[in-house]
């Protein structure tokens, strides 16, 4: 099949995206390889921030600031500016298209406070404010006439002569390996938080596929150790607590009903904080009794009801065990300030990409609209790509490899456990690769990493059948899942300082020489990685910027 652009992901970024792409008057396919209202996007329910008084420019200036601040000397200043001064817009456009954000009594826009920033500047929904972004975004693209694929796994990149001819799929229903041909192509597929399966707010299915694949087609990951932990989350299974609760005033308490943190304080820290108390021996809790069923039921609904369903709470009278989990991911494959990526005609935003414009750290209510206004802008840059490019050959030799690396799968005879081997990696994430690492804690997970990969290969269907095989896809999905992992800690290794949210506990201060140096990651031949360091401003340059932003 021809198109002339491809989305691969079904969050906000590659909904827009397609979206844009199709405006143009293009042929545009969305990829989704499941079900395309399952991303990440829709877990993001806290809000989405904009600068809404724009006549106010103080007002983007104080959201750069901030941000650049919670990127901790490491966001890149380009990409903020022109984010949070295209948030007016994107929030108009949004409620445009039918996104009903909450309004106060007089009708304007509501927005709510979360951690970091000097404003209140969280636009929401009550707390499923992704949920009804994406569910409206793609309602748009199906009623413009986008192309929308479910169920379709992104096998790997094609090119002819170094040139993108288009991808590789896996098609669920058949268990067939397809290739569709494009003339620019938008990488929308999410992070790789769901590696730390059993503490992670992502679904299973955020296993970095885009990530590998990029890795494996010689593009560069940039700051792969940048795991965000959401400070949180449901004790047992990882659920999302939105920030929004403490946006709305609940407190972080222990046992004793102590408040022991600034619950206001960004993520970074605030996980610290918690994991910090954990670690001495105290039981941490959220606490929404003094906010009243009203507020409760008005604003924190989805609160109400995980912490119902996933620990038995009432939080109206109960405290809510909680711990922080992995949530977002801020390294990424590596982009310029247009989207543009390592190869022409390919384009990358959303959690995916590596945008710069979270550094070291991201801030609550950053992710949505990151995810909008750069899959707009790729959307729109995609699409002047596909016309003026061309279409290349597909290299049939590659989809005939990629369907004999199927059939291996299927048919050969398991040796392994993929639940198993899934939730040791998760685990060893965790515990060696969590809020606070050092030198020896990450040298035993990338040994454990290296056991892993050496045993995957091994791993198998049990079930055979080739409609719809979610064993197939897991299998896939964690292959995937090892090669990033294997990037993550391989960063963290090389980063040696502490900085936003990569804490080594052998190197606790930040060093400045690393201010504004980014760690990249590239494959070399074979399966062998290398490692280098890249600043991307001139360090005058970044001294005069935060100077006039107050942020030195
Ligand atoms: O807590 C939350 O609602 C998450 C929002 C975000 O990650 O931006």
């Amino acid at each position: 099949m021809l198109y002339d652009v491809i989305v691969v992901g079904s969050g906000v970024s590659g909904l827009y995206a397609a979206l844009y792409a199709r405006r143009a008057g293009l042929n545009v396919a969305l990829i989704s390889k499941s079900t395309p209202l399952r991303s990440n996007s829709a877990v993001a329910s806290g809000g989405i921030n904009a600068v809404l008084k724009a006549t106010r420019n103080d007002l983007y200036r104080q959201h750069i600031s901030d941000t650049i601040k919670s990127a901790d000397k490491l966001g890149r200043f380009s990409t903020v500016a022109a984010m949070v001064t295209g948030s007016t817009k994107i929030i108009e456009e949004l409620s445009s298209m039918g996104v009903a954000f909450d309004c106060d009594e007089k009708g304007h826009l509501s927005q709510r406070a979360f951690g970091g920033t000097a404003e209140k500047r969280t636009c929401y929904i009550a707390d499923r404010t992704g949920a009804s972004i994406t569910q409206t975004l793609f309602t748009q693209c199906r009623k413009e006439g986008v192309k929308i694929f479910p169920n379709h796994l992104m096998l790997s990149i094609a090119t002819f002569k170094d040139q993108l001819s288009g991808i590789t799929i896996l098609r669920r229903r058949d268990s067939q390996v397809i290739a569709f041909a494009c003339k620019s192509l938008v990488l929308a597929g999410g992070g790789y938080a769901g590696i730390y399966r059993g503490h992670s707010t992502n679904s299973q299915e955020s296993s970095g596929d885009l990530l590998a694949i990029a890795l494996r087609t010689r593009m560069r990951l940039v700051n792969m150790e940048f795991v965000q932990f959401h400070p949180t989350t449901l004790t047992k299974s990882g659920t999302l607590i939105s920030e929004a609760a403490r946006g709305e005033g609940a407190y972080i308490v222990d046992e004793h009903g102590v408040r022991f943190t600034d619950e206001l304080q960004t993520r970074d820290k605030l996980s610290r904080d918690i994991v910090r108390h954990q670690m001495a021996g105290h039981t941490v809790y959220l606490d929404f009794r003094h906010l009243g069923e009203e507020l409760i039921d008005k604003k924190l609904p989805s609160a109400r009801k995980h912490a119902l369903n996933g620990a038995g709470i009432d939080i109206l009278t109960e405290l809510l065990p909680i711990t922080p989990s992995a949530h977002y991911t801020m390294g990424g494959i590596w982009s310029r300030d247009d989207t543009s990526s390592d190869i022409d005609n390919i384009f990358v935003c959303g959690e995916c990409a590596y945008s710069g414009v979270h550094g070291a750290n991201r801030l609550g209510g950053n992710s949505l609209l990151e995810g909008a206004y750069f899959g707009k802008l790729a959307g729109i840059n995609a699409a002047r790509a596909a016309k003026k490019g061309e279409f290349h050959p597909i290299d049939y030799a590659q989809v005939a490899k990629e369907s004999r690396y199927i059939e291996m799968i299927l048919e050969g005879e398991s040796r392994f456990n993929i639940n198993t081997m899934r939730t040791n990696l998760g685990n060893i994430l965790y515990k060696k690769v969590g809020v606070f690492r050092d030198h020896d804690s990450l040298a035993d997970a990338l040994e454990y990493i290296h056991y892993l990969m050496k045993r995957s290969s091994g791993l198998c269907c049990v079930n055979k059948e080739r409609s719809d095989n979610v064993e197939l896809l897991s299998i896939i999905e964690f292959r995937n899942s090892l090669t990033v992992a294997e990037s993550v800690v391989m960063s963290a290794m090389a980063r040696e300082e502490s900085r936003g949210v990569h804490y080594r506990d052998d190197f606790p201060q930040s060093d400045d020489k690393n201010d504004n140096v980014n760690t990249i990651i590239r494959r070399l031949t074979g399966t062998f990685l290398r490692i280098s360091f890249e600043g991307h401003l001139s360090s005058d340059w970044w001294y005069r910027l935060r100077k006039f932003f107050h942020v030195l």
